[in-house]
């Protein structure tokens, strides 16, 4: 979880927030809007349809803006850092609120208050909060004034006005006298701002502490995140040094156990993307796998250097006391890495080293498992392994021809390897062979 995480998650709720809002000022709309139509109002039928429309205009056009500013997220997260989009959902929702409070007379003005409520969940935007704290304040005056002037006759500006509509507004705006101006910022503006900056300063406060709380999720998510890269870190140096202890033991196995690792990779790369594996090979489990490979012959440690470093065919009795590599790989992962790497982890590359010479047939070691008995790492690292043991030069062996080692897999496939792990190599040959061929 990183550090615009929860801020983002916040932004986003924010935004489904404010689209349920207006939902249901559009649905309470409606709902008047039906019951005037049925009788139980007696607003006039046609200011009321023109009314709804307006607040349909209102309330759509803030909803498409936090529609289109949700889908930008899902489509481009780093949107949701840029602060044009939280000035133009503001500056939206100030217009669609002046809107109503102009239609729906002067004791709308306290709608004025979601806005800055809007622009206090963006964090890291103060400027935006004051900017509308302060000028939803000074809407109320506009907002009270416009109504008071257009009021119910808004919905009517839409057809030309009748002479009797005509002279009511002009003797409205005749009645506008310095008296009438004081008695309306008395009786309604202030009173309204005060309202107003009520209801701001209680929503504010709230945003804050929850922001506040955010904040100190973000710290603690911090100190974990520093805690896991601190012991992955730590984890690799350990695997890498275990690698170092194998490879000063048998000088050939340090230029295999990079090039299985580049094998090993190359095969969960592909493998992730497959309806088949994509559950599994989640990219923590691909990295825990890859990482893993390296370790797939620890236990060689425990194996003899007259074994290891024999320069020819080990005898029956040699094989036998070389096949337990794998069981002793198991118990120095356990042993080693219980206190520093992760559970996971753990399991993972106890699978790899135990389980890399079992076969897809059975007859495999240490324990003769089959098929999907196996775990999928070990069926993954047994090709690699394989392939880079026919390919590379040994003490007893010349390289095998790269073609030569691929037929041998090809043709492996269901008795020493998984079918289906084989028909992924065929998919990636290219990929193997400038693997096996790269400087290192
Ligand atoms: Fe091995």
């Amino acid at each position: 979880m990183d550090n615009e995480y929860l801020f983002k998650y916040a932004e986003k709720k924010a935004n489904t927030f404010n689209l349920y809002c207006l939902l249901i000022i559009a649905v309470l709309g409606l709902v008047a809007e039906i019951l005037n139509e049925v009788g139980l109002f007696t607003l006039d039928k046609t200011v009321m349809r023109l009314t709804m429309i307006q607040l349909a205009i209102y309330a759509s056009i803030p909803a498409l803006i936090f529609f289109i500013h949700d889908k930008l997220l899902k489509k481009d997260e780093s949107v949701l850092v840029k602060p044009f989009f939280r000035w133009v959902i503001v500056i939206v929702s100030f217009i669609s609120v002046m809107g109503l409070c102009i239609s729906f007379s002067f004791h709308g003005t306290l709608l004025l208050a979601i806005p800055p409520l809007i622009a206090a969940q963006y964090k890291n935007n103060k400027v935006l909060t004051i900017f509308s704290f302060i000028g939803s304040l000074f809407m109320v005056d506009i907002a009270i004034f416009g109504s008071l002037l257009l009021g119910q006759y808004d919905a009517n500006l839409l057809k030309p006005l009748t002479e009797a509509e005509a002279s009511v507004l002009e003797n409205r705006v005749n009645l506008l006298t310095a008296k009438r101006i004081t008695e309306i910022v008395f009786h309604y503006v202030v009173p309204n701002m005060l309202a107003l900056a009520a209801i701001d300063f209680i929503g504010l406060s709230i945003i804050k502490r929850t922001t506040e709380m955010i904040d100190v999720q973000i710290d603690l998510s911090n100190k974990v995140n520093a805690e896991i890269v601190a012991k992955t870190h730590m984890q690799n140096g350990v695997i890498e040094h275990l690698a170092d202890i194998i490879e000063s033991r048998d000088l050939e196995t340090g230029e295999h156990i990079k090039r299985t690792k580049m094998y090993v990779s190359i095969l969960v790369n592909r493998m992730k993307d497959m309806d088949k594996y994509k559950d599994y090979l989640t990219p923590k489990m691909c990295e825990y796998i890859i990482n893993a490979a390296p370790l797939h012959d620890i236990g060689k440690i425990a194996v003899s250097d007259l074994i290891l470093c024999k320069p020819g065919k080990l005898t029956d009795e040699e094989f036998e006391k070389m096949k337990i590599h794998t069981v002793k790989g198991g118990e120095i992962i356990n042993n080693i890495l219980n206190e520093l790497g992760d559970k996971e982890f753990l399991e993972i590359a106890y699978q790899v080293a135990v389980s890399h010479h079992e076969k897809w047939n059975g007859k495999g070691y240490p324990y003769g498992i089959k098929e999907e008995e196996i775990p999928l790492p070990g069926r993954i690292m047994a090709v690699a392994d394989v392939f880079d043991a026919l390919v590379a030069k040994r003490v007893y062996k010349e390289p095998m021809p790269i073609d030569k080692a691929i037929n041998i897999i090809i043709e492996d496939s269901g008795t020493h390897f998984d079918p289906s792990i084989v028909e992924v190599f065929q998919e990636v040959l290219e990929d193997f062979k400038s693997a096996a061929t790269q400087e290192l």
